[in-house]
């Protein structure tokens, strides 16, 4: 409830100020629906301290953080004309929506940049239902920390909120982490900082939650809630715990999972985990979303405050979400093999590696901003990784040599994690986004069933722009 009041107030005080934000596109041929890029402010750090300037989506008036949620049925269109109102070239990518190739947003790969100025017409279909979001795909390192992500909601057919034992309300919750100054403005003079690509990536120093630091979240005593956690951070691995609301895991990257008790929920960059919490019925009780910076010592990030009448508890077990019944079934007895290396970063860095077509040394690499290599290659977009035919089952073993954590991310196909070496996944969960651990190994399985050129990187995104970055192709 909270960001839904706070969006339409914002709605009304644009209102209020006579300002008209209609498409700029000619008013005649009723264009899509407008997705505004451009720069704006937010409250982002507490009270008392300034607004930051941010760069925000907007379907109307001023852009907000987060974007708009955009909310449809699966089966059904998002449509939306990006505007770009940004200093910047930039698009639209639809972050585990197994989609049309030509509407990924996936830049340069699928389509060009949208220069300052014009605009793009996205129009596809979302086939599964789930947690899902948006966010720039043109120089994400910088675009993405300016604050360029929304959440994209895809609901089911079958209803699920309201039946027995499920959730009796839903709430989506996104995760974000920026790096802020004392005056609270986004540092900007470190986008290509090559120090923090070799580690963990630009880590920020101030986490929120729907874009405030520490919110009061308001529920009813005794409620059962639906929580749709994002994490939009560009780097930050996100421990969360949510002490004595019974928390039990529903879904990953937007897929289901059967119910399972949660204590820790490890949320990666663009990994979303649904999950559903039983609110104490004495409102004395204090809970809060906690989060482990890093160093160990859990933080309160959003609180959760009983307020207004209790309700009976939903009794049982947490009924399950309805299965999809879009994604086909990897066939292991024959699939095709491919395997993934990652290797560089501080501390190991790699032998030799290829950099457009030219074999360096790591300083060498590194004095071209590339610190990260996929199968010895640098930011690899002259050829696939792997072509594969339509329809094949394809089997990737994952090999991590660095000791950083990377999330990696298949555009266009969610797929099943196989095995593990480590202790960041789990055999069975179907994913778009996996954590791999250092020195861990992991396989993973899924159909090609879609086809087109799909990146394939690393989330942490300044290891993408350093080059954890490649692509493959399904024919
Ligand atoms: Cu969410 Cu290629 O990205
Ligand atoms: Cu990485």
């Amino acid at each position: 409830m909270t960001n839904i009041s706070r969006r339409t107030f914002l709605t009304g005080a644009a209102a209020l100020c006579g300002t008209t934000f209609l498409p700029r596109s000619t008013l005649a041929d009723t264009a899509l629906p407008v997705l505004r890029a451009a720069p704006s402010t937010a409250q982002l750090a507490p009270a008392g301290y300034p607004a930051t300037p941010v760069w925000a989506y907007a379907t109307e008036g001023a852009g907000v953080i987060p974007g708009p949620e955009i909310r449809v049925t699966a089966g059904e269109r998002v449509r939306h004309r990006l505007v770009n109102d940004l200093p910047q070239p930039t698009a639209v990518h639809w972050h585990g929506i197994r989609i049309s190739n030509a509407m990924d947003g996936a830049a340069p790969l699928t389509q060009a940049p949208v220069p300052p100025g014009e605009s793009f017409d996205y129009d596809f279909v979302a086939p599964d239902p789930g947690t899902y979001w948006y966010h720039s795909h043109d120089r994400g390192f910088e675009q993405v920390a300016r604050g360029l992500a929304g959440p994209l909601i895809v609901e089911d057919n079958d209803p699920w909120l309201g039946e027995p034992s499920a959730a009796t309300r839903e709430l989506t919750l996104v995760l974000d982490d920026w790096l802020l100054d004392a005056d609270a403005a986004i540092v900007e003079d470190r986008w290509d900082d090559l120090h923090a690509a070799a580690h963990d990536g630009r880590m920020g120093n101030t986490v929120t939650v729907n874009g405030r630091a520490y919110p009061d979240l308001d529920m009813r005593p005794g409620e059962r809630v639906r929580l749709r956690l994002i994490n939009t951070a560009t780097a930050r691995v996100m421990p969360l715990v949510m002490p004595g609301l019974s928390s039990r895991l529903i879904a990953l990257d937007g897929h289901p999972v059967p119910p399972r008790d949660v204590e820790t929920i490890l949320l990666g960059p663009a990994q979303r985990a649904d999950v559903v919490m039983d609110m104490p019925l004495d409102p004395e009780t204090e809970t809060a979303l906690l989060l482990d910076p890093g160093n160990g010592e859990w933080v309160d990030v959003a609180a959760f405050v009983a307020t207004g009448e209790p309700l009976a508890p939903v009794e049982g077990e947490v009924r399950p979400l309805p299965a999809w019944s879009t994604l086909p079934v990897p066939d292991l007895s024959d699939p095709q093999r491919e395997v993934l290396l990652m290797e560089g970063g501080a501390m190991r860095g790699m032998l030799e590696t290829r950099y457009r077509g030219e074999v360096m040394d790591f300083r060498k690499l590194a004095s071209n901003g590339m610190v990260w290599a996929f199968n010895g290659v640098a930011h690899g977009m002259d050829a696939p990784m792997f072509r594969t035919a339509l329809g094949r089952t394809v089997h990737l073993e994952m090999t991590n040599r660095s000791v950083f954590p990377h999330a990696i991310h298949l555009h266009g196909h969610h797929f099943e994690v196989l095995t593990r070496s480590g202790a960041l996944n789990t055999p069975g969960d179907v994913r778009d986004t996996v954590l791999i651990g250092a020195d861990e190994t992991l396989e993973i399985a899924f159909v090609a069933d879609n086809p087109g050129q799909w990146m394939l990187h690393c989330h942490m995104l300044s290891h993408q722009a350093s080059g954890m970055m490649g692509w493959f192709e399904v024919a």
